[in-house]
């Protein structure tokens, strides 16, 4: 598939799990792909390495100067950006009754990266976009951010910014940019490789019967990518399990 010939694309957080997946998926329909992380260099590199037409860039996206300094990478490197997928998110494992833990500076923390972050990349390379003959914005959400659940409350409310970041970005930046958001379910990658117990319950209770694999998220954002007539869309991809809790 090579839908993508002539693109240029981010992906924040492309050295593991869902990044990494979205990376390859659009390298492989002929995108250009900058890979991007914040603290894994020697990973990143090698996700880079491994698909065509791609460097990877170190650059932490809660840092203002470092989003502006990848955006001004891609420009630098492959002569302008078409395609930017907002997947790096950080999150803290806290029992949502236990309100004490998830003190401010754990709020100040998630959301430094997950709304501040995006927002910050968004900012930064709409400019580009904008003057991209079909410039796209993906944001990586959560089903945290539309159903009562998550790892934490701070977690799960800033994913719920991120959707509505999704929707009034979709409505300022048309007809030039169009935005929108996946929200996954649970998908197998290192930071779910602990959840086992809630692997299980998905297993069981969700009509696909089986947590998700990073490449169907990056098959949606494909998708979207692709969906000329689309936009401030949340996506939801959890292989039906709301439905059934
Ligand atoms: N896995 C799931 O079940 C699931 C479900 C719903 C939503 N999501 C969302 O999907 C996204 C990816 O999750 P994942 O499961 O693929 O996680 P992962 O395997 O842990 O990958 C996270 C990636 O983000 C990078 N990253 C973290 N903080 C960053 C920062 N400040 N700046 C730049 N890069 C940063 C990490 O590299 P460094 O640590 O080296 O920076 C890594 O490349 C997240 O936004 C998450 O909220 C995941």
């Amino acid at each position: 598939m090579n839908d993508l010939n002539g693109k240029v694309g981010i992906v924040t957080g492309s050295s593991s799990g869902i990044g990494r997946a979205i990376a390859e998926k659009l390298s492989d329909m002929g995108a250009s792909i900058v890979v991007n992380s914040s603290k894994s260099e020697k990973l990143g590199n090698e996700v880079s390495e491994s698909i065509s037409n791609s460097k990877y860039f170190k650059a932490d996206i809660s840092d203002r100067v470092d989003c502006e300094k990848l955006v001004q990478f891609t420009i630098e490197t492959f002569g302008g950006l078409d395609i930017l997928v907002n997947n790096a998110g950080i999150t803290r494992l806290i029992a949502h009754n236990d309100i004490k833990k998830a003190d401010v500076d754990v709020w100040k923390e998630i959301f430094d990266v997950n709304v501040f972050g995006t927002w910050q990349m968004c900012s930064s390379a709409i400019k580009y976009l904008e003057q991209s003959s079909n410039g796209v914005i993906i944001n990586i959400s959560s089903i945290a951010s539309i159903r009562p659940t998550g790892s934490s409350i701070p977690y799960a409310t800033s994913k719920a910014a991120v959707n509505h970041m999704t929707r009034l970005l979709a409505k300022t930046l048309g007809p030039k940019v169009r935005v929108n958001a996946v929200a996954p379910g649970l998908i197998d990658t290192p930071w779910t490789q602990d959840w086992d117990i809630v692997r299980q319950i998905v297993s069981e209770q969700a009509p696909l019967k089986r947590s998700g694999k990073p490449e169907d998220v990056a098959s949606i954002v494909a998708g979207l990518i692709a969906a000329d007539y689309v936009t401030g869309e949340v996506v939801l991809a959890d292989g039906g399990l709301s439905l059934n809790s």
